[in-house]
């Protein structure tokens, strides 16, 4: 979770085609590790100064979590506001590839909240900056989700190694929310003999997890709350809030959910709770290395060991706050802040 920025944008693109239906922003927080890479979100936003807002803070995320994610890319992000009217998707998208190819390759754009693979499949016709398209056989791309919960899931065993002393074997879970990536986690802790307690508002996925992981089905309400060993948010985001951690059950928090810290102090409550929190976006960038892959022409090969070596860098992420004394989502964004920055010393240096 990122309260304020740290670092103003790059640069700023206004969006706004009345014909197309389209109005937004493209936000490229930086550049310096490489293209803006962010996806494009489709929402209802009641004034544009709320889309701004959001496009800003979303992009700087970006930065961070792709820094994390050792990526040879920046961070940006595109909001597009929901028109209030009906409107023509395919050309409000074209519109949009327009505008994303006019910025020549600095941003990539590629799939987020209320946009779909066919969405960027109509920007695929007039810019190929853009990703979340459909896998070509032997290549990356395709559903970003069971890479996530690949990350998400290898992040796990490396937390509850360091606060329980133990594998997932026999450990207890509670995964909130069972969607692309909640439900392919669960049947990765299943099979590593993790026991699973859910939680979701579509009846139909708790029966199949129900049936098929031999999980345990709580209410939605009761799930944060569940007497497990580790909590997985994999719904929605600012879940993780003062009156909510102080609930709590589990020992470590674990999640694929964005932004799951509704403020960046209640990342300092969960370690005063001695919860030991795997911060999102370092756990949750599995999708985004897929994506990465795709754009940037990677063999299908290297998208495993990237998203397995997330493991190891929450690991050494876990030692740094140790040592600096800081609640482990402080020391992720003094990391974030430090890669990015150490690229752009030089260029300033250079200018
Ligand atoms: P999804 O939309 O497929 O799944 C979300 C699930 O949460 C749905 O099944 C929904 O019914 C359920 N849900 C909604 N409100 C709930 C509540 N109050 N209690 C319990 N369940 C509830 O989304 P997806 O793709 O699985 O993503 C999950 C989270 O992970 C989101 O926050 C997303 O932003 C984040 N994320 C997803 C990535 C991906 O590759 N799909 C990558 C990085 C982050």
């Amino acid at each position: 979770m990122v309260d304020a920025l740290f670092q103003l944008p790059e640069r700023t693109v206004t969006l706004d085609d009345p014909v197309a239906g389209l109005s937004g922003i493209i936000v490229l927080h930086s550049t310096a590790l490489g293209p803006a890479a962010g996806g494009c979100r489709l929402w209802r936003y009641p004034s544009q100064q709320a889309c701004v807002r959001d496009a800003m803070r979303l992009a700087e995320g970006m930065s961070y979590k792709n820094a994390m994610a050792d990526l040879p890319l920046g961070g940006g992000k595109a909001v597009l506001r929901l028109p209030d009217q009906p409107f023509d998707r395919n050309a409000l998208f074209e519109a949009f590839g327009r505008a994303v190819e006019k910025l020549e390759g600095t941003y990539v754009t590629a799939e987020d909240v209320g946009t779909s693979v066919s969405d960027m499949a109509a920007v695929s016709t007039l810019t190929r900056h853009v990703a979340g398209l459909d896998a070509r056989p032997g290549r990356p791309g395709g559903d970003p989700s069971p890479w996530t919960a690949r990350g998400v899931f290898r992040g796990m065993e490396v937390a509850v190694a360091r606060r329980l002393g133990r594998t997932l074997d026999g450990v207890t879970v509670a995964v909130q929310g069972l969607g692309n990536v909640g439900f392919a986690l669960c049947g990765l802790l299943h099979e590593a003999g993790a026991r699973l307690v859910v939680a979701d508002t579509r009846s139909d996925v708790v029966d199949r997890a129900v049936e098929m992981f031999d999980a345990k089905a709580v209410p939605v309400d009761e799930i944060l709350f569940a007497d497990v060993e580790v909590l997985a948010p994999c719904a929605l985001g600012a879940v993780l809030t003062g009156a909510s951690i102080a609930r709590l059950r589990a020992k470590v928090v674990c999640g694929a959910a964005n932004n799951q810290l509704a403020h960046a102090a209640d990342g300092r409550c969960l370690a005063d709770r001695n919860i030991l929190y795997a911060p999102d976006y370092v756990v949750n960038a599995g999708g985004i290395i897929n994506v990465s892959a795709e754009y940037l022409g990677w063999a299908l090969e290297e998208v495993a060991p990237r998203v397995d070596a997330i493991g190891a860098r929450l690991g050494s992420l876990f030692d740094s706050a140790d040592t600096l004394g800081v609640a482990p989502h402080e020391a992720a964004n003094l990391a974030a802040q430090a890669i990015v920055a150490a690229r752009r010393a030089p260029d300033r240096a250079a200018a």
